[in-house]
């Protein structure tokens, strides 16, 4: 289908901080998504991340609040429903069913007083549409199967409480819980942080696996570009609050147009060819309480003139590609930016050897195609992190 499984349409999100105060920690969010397609949110600490993938299943704590703007799902059924209109037993039903998230810090998501067949069991019964019956047999043999995906021992991990699996098996679980019940869309916030090298590409491989399998459309949001490198189609790069660069991950991470994405790029140490200087982004990300004037990025910026101060910068078309893929950028002076760094293969439309990551991996065989894909990998020494 060429209409979008999501459209969100200048989505704001604020938190309550006193009694009438807020801070709007995203704002102005305007993003299709595809069917099969999986999108990258990057961008330093506290620039909206969470936020925004919380936002985009209603699932904002109770200070935060959707402030603007649409968003619309096309659901499985191929009708389309204004989310921020759901009454809570139709949201009941949309998460999970419809599109799910694993959380970020995979290491308390669990009620650790709570086995795990039955996070299985309420999960199913809570959020399925009625229409199956969720038997202790039909709940035993759905997570079976969903643990035998993520390569985790059904017999033994049903019956384990969460503090019984190490932190990689709760993450696998995590995943498995969330597409129990099929979701369209699949939110994963920093899915391998705080987790060892060789357990994130365990993790990584079996996303390939379970998108080929499973075909579902994915937002994953992570600070690791080695990781947005290997896994997106598409990335986003986020900076206090708003996106600021969206294009392929070709696009991206060979030809960023922002000073703040080839800033994050440069950050990293490329997994082939020559070692280049790193480069750190000088000052910090703005407090959402003193936003700069005009382009918030300005006082960091080596670009930036009086113009970039003055006024609001919005997204400009730089190339025009179908199913979401066009590459924008918000610079005033994107034409400015030229982005030195190389990659061996610069016939590969998946660059995940521009950049390296605790991942560290280098796709060899797959180039374009992540839902096929079969990633090679090569698990180094370094870890570099933005
Ligand atoms: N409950 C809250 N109340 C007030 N402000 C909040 C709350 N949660 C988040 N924020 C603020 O909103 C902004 C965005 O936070 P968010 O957690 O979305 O960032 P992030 O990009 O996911 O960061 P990280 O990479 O560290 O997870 C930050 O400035 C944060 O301080
Ligand atoms: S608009 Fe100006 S300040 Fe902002 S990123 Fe572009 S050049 Fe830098
Ligand atoms: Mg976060």
């Amino acid at each position: 289908m060429t209409d979008p499984i999501l459209s969100v349409r200048d989505l704001s999100i604020a938190y309550k901080t006193g009694r009438k105060e807020s801070v709007t920690a995203v704002s102005g969010i305007d993003l299709d998504l595809y069917e099969g397609q999986s999108l990258a949110l990057v961008g330093e600490s506290g620039c909206g991340k969470t936020t925004l993938g919380l936002g985009l299943l209603r699932l904002l704590p109770g200070l935060g609040e959707i402030t603007s703007g649409s968003l619309t799902y096309r659901l499985k059924d191929g009708s389309k429903a204004d989310l921020l209109k759901m009454k809570q037993e139709q949201l009941r039903r949309f998460r999970w069913a419809e599109a799910a998230m694993v959380f970020q810090g995979a290491m308390n998501a669990f009620n650790p007083v709570i086995k795990i067949r039955d996070h299985f069991a309420d999960t199913l019964k809570d959020h399925s549409d009625g229409k199956k019956k969720w038997t202790k047999a039909a709940v035993d043999a759905r997570a079976g199967e969903l643990l035998e995906t993520v390569r985790l021992d059904p017999d033994r991990v049903l019956q384990s409480y969460p503090h019984e699996l190490s932190g990689g098996m709760k993450q696998r679980a995590l995943i498995a819980l969330a597409i129990a019940l099929d979701p369209q869309v699949l939110v994963l916030d920093e899915p391998t942080t705080a987790l060892d090298l060789l357990t994130q590409r365990s993790i990584v491989q079996q996303l390939h696996e379970l998108r080929k399998k499973f075909g579902f459309t994915m937002v994953f949001i992570t600070h690791d570009l080695g990781l947005a490198a290997e896994l997106a189609d598409r990335v986003a790069t986020m900076y206090a609050g708003r996106i600021i660069e969206t294009g392929s991950a070709r696009d991206i991470f060979y030809e960023p147009k922002h000073p703040y994405t080839a800033g994050l790029i440069n950050a990293v140490m490329p997994v082939k060819g020559a070692r280049p200087q790193l480069e750190s982004i000088p000052g910090y990300p703005p407090s959402l309480k003193a936003m700069p004037s005009g382009c918030a990025f300005h006082p960091r910026c080596a670009f930036a003139t009086d113009a970039c101060k003055r006024e609001r910068i919005d997204l400009d078309l730089l190339a025009e590609r179908p199913l979401g893929m066009s590459h924008t950028a918000a610079c005033l002076h994107h034409d400015q930016v030229r982005f030195e760094r190389k990659c061996d293969d610069t016939s590969a439309d998946r660059p995940a050897s521009t950049v390296a990551s605790g991942v560290r991996s280098t796709v060899a065989s797959d180039a374009g195609s992540t839902v096929e894909g079969d990633a090679r990998s090569t698990v180094e020494s370094e870890t570099a992190d933005v």
